[in-house]
């Protein structure tokens, strides 16, 4: 069950029949599930569906189809690769062999335990420090696979720290 409070979950609703209104409102229905939980429930998806009369498995073709849709909700920490060109000259394939195999995730999925989402994107907007990555606000460039192993096990340990933390 999501923790999410009766006043979005009112807001949802109402933002829901508003939009019904509209032509072609699948898509802004769906954004605005996504808006208010982060993801798209599978509630979400059998309320949208009822509404609209549209089949909840073909709502979920639609939400598959399109990248902006998530059914998950997304990592407490994000880790974005770029593979730009810059960054695939620069051996940005590796980098990302590295970070699939330390996170046990593949672009676009978060990890069980919700720690990690991983995207990529096609330019961090600084191609001189290639290879890059971001992890959450902070960039990292100049990306060897020795310095990207000591970075996610950095990660890894502060998280460590924050979850026993949170347990007491
Ligand atoms: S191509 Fe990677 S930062 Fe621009």
């Amino acid at each position: 069950m999501d923790i999410i409070g009766k006043k979005e979950i009112d807001h949802f609703k109402r933002d829901l029949i508003d939009k019904k209104k509209q032509d072609g409102s699948l898509i802004p229905l769906l954004q605005s599930a996504q808006d208010t939980y982060g993801y798209i429930p599978e509630r979400a998806i059998y309320y949208i569906s009822e509404l609209v009369g549209i089949p909840a498995a073909e709502i979920y073709g639609v939400i598959t189809f399109y990248s902006q849709f998530r059914l998950k909700p997304l990592g407490k920490n994000i880790i974005r690769i770029c593979e730009g060109t810059a960054c695939h000259v620069n051996g940005a394939k590796s980098i990302l062999s590295i970070l699939q195999n330390e996170l046990g995730i593949s672009v676009g999925e978060t990890s069980d335990d919700g720690l990690y989402t991983l995207q990529s994107v096609a330019c961090l907007g600084c191609c001189s420090l290639a290879p890059v990555i971001m992890i959450n606000d902070e960039t990292h460039g100049n990306l060897t696979t020795a310095s990207l192993t000591k970075i996610i096990k950095k990660q890894k340990r502060i998280e460590k720290i924050k979850s026993s933390y949170d347990a007491n």
